[in-house]
This record gives structure tokens, sequence and C-alpha cells, in this order.
């Protein structure tokens, strides 16, 4: 990261609100946007429709080092594209959901996605989201918040995420999923979800989006004052 840019950078596990505040708390401050696990998610999807096995480090490490992510917005929310081709909605879908904790826990993988990640944090002012930010990819980020909720709580924002999507599925499949994902990204051997000493930590269970938003801004612009 250069010293000129200014780095948010949002951690913290599935559904505690993180895409939905950083992409709102980019846009009000004029920030990019960067949300690292459609990044994984990418890979992922790639691998499925390769057939790729998620064990094949390899292969998979391949795809992350060739594979071209880029973002854009409309009014909708935020694009993704990789190698020029709209996956936005392809990333989202169950399968790359359930496989995407495997492809992401490749050193191999994460080593290409960090790289990508760094560059724009070289070039432009960011609030990036995922479960490495704080910890790895910008450990000098300017303000590192750590969001969680209580797991009933994400449960019931997936179920309401996947509504919008078409699918329906119940508060109780959602706490055993995102249980399982959790354990996944926390134990896992690179780069695991934590938060780390220097992250603020705001529980989102009883916060509206605004809420958490200004709480972000406001601790931003006191960082930045000070
Ligand atoms: O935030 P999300 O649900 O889109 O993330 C998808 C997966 O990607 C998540 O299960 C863990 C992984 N991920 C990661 O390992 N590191 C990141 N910085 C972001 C996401």
């Amino acid at each position: 990261m250069s010293s000129s840019t200014k780095i948010i950078a949002i951690d913290g596990p599935a559904g505690s609100g993180k895409s939905t505040t950083a992409r709102m708390v980019a846009k009000i401050l004029g920030f990019t946007f960067l949300d690292t696990g459609a990044m994984y998610r990418a890979v992922t999807l790639f691998a499925l429709e390769q057939k790729v096995p998620l064990l094949d480090a390899g292969a998979l490490e391949q795809i992350a080092s060739s594979i071209q992510i880029d973002f854009g917005e409309n009014e909708d929310g935020q694009k993704v594209f990789a190698d020029g081709r709209d996956i936005t909605s392809d990333i989202r879908t169950a399968e790359v959901t359930d496989a995407v904790s495997e492809v992401s826990a490749h050193a191999g993988v994460r080593r290409h996605m960090v790289a990508k990640q760094r560059e724009m944090g070289d070039k432009y002012n960011i609030v990036a989201e995922g479960r490495d930010t704080t910890s790895v990819v910008f450990p000098h980020a300017t303000l590192k918040i750590y969001l969680l909720a209580s797991i009933e709580e994400r449960a019931r924002r997936r179920v309401i995420d996947f509504q919008r999507m078409g699918k329906i599925t119940t508060v109780q499949e959602q706490i055993k999923a995102i249980r399982a994902r959790d354990e996944y990204d926390s134990r896992r051997q690179n780069s695991p979800l934590q938060q780390t000493r220097d992250s603020i930590a705001v529980d989102t269970t009883k916060l509206t989006i605004e809420d958490q938003v200004n709480k972000i801004i406001s601790l931003f612009r006191e960082k930045t004052r000070a």
C-alpha cells in the first residue's frame, strides 16, 4: 500500500453485513469498493466450470494467476467481470458458495488474489472487505473494522438475500451453512478469519445499515482528523 492512498479494511464472518456496509461507505467517501470475496468466488466459478477438482492446488493457482477480474458499478450495485464476462449473478449461486471456502484456502490462490488487491490499494482510496483485509492484505490500513453479528441474525439476512434471488431457504438451514463456512474460514491454515488487535469491533446485530455506515464514517473521520 502506498502511503498516499487511504484504506478502510473491513473483515468479519459471512452475513455480518460487510458488503452492503463497505459499498455504502465507499460511495459516501468517493472511494473504490473492493469486494475480495467476489474475487475468490470468481476463481471458484471458473474452477467449477472447468471441472477442476477443488484439491488440485496447481490448477486452481493457474486460474487465479491468469483470471482478469474487474469491477463496475451500475444503479443496481456492483458488477463483477472475469475475463470480460459479466459474472455478477453466477458467483452468487449455492454451488459457488458451497465450494468457495475450499478454493480460498489454497495458499497459491490467495497469493495471486492478495497481489491484485494490493495493486488496487496502491492506486486508489479503497474500502475493502473480506476475511484477511485487516490482517494480511492491508496491515497498514487507515482504519480496520471487524464486523460481527449473532448467527441467528446473519442467517436471517441470508434468507432474505436468497429470497431476492428467488431461492427459498430457512433460517435453520442457513445457520448450519454459515456455521460450517465460519469454521472453515477461521480454522484454515492460510490467512484465517481473525480479529486483529488493532481492529475496532462493530456488532451489527441490532444496528441498521445506516447506523453501521455512519459509525464507520465517523470512526474514519476521527482517525484522519487526528
Ligand atoms: O464474503 P463472501 O461470502 O463473498 O466470501 C466468500 C468466501 O471467500 C468466504 O467463504 C471466504 C473467502 N474469502 C477469503 O478467504 N478471503 C477474503 N478476503 C474474502 C473471502
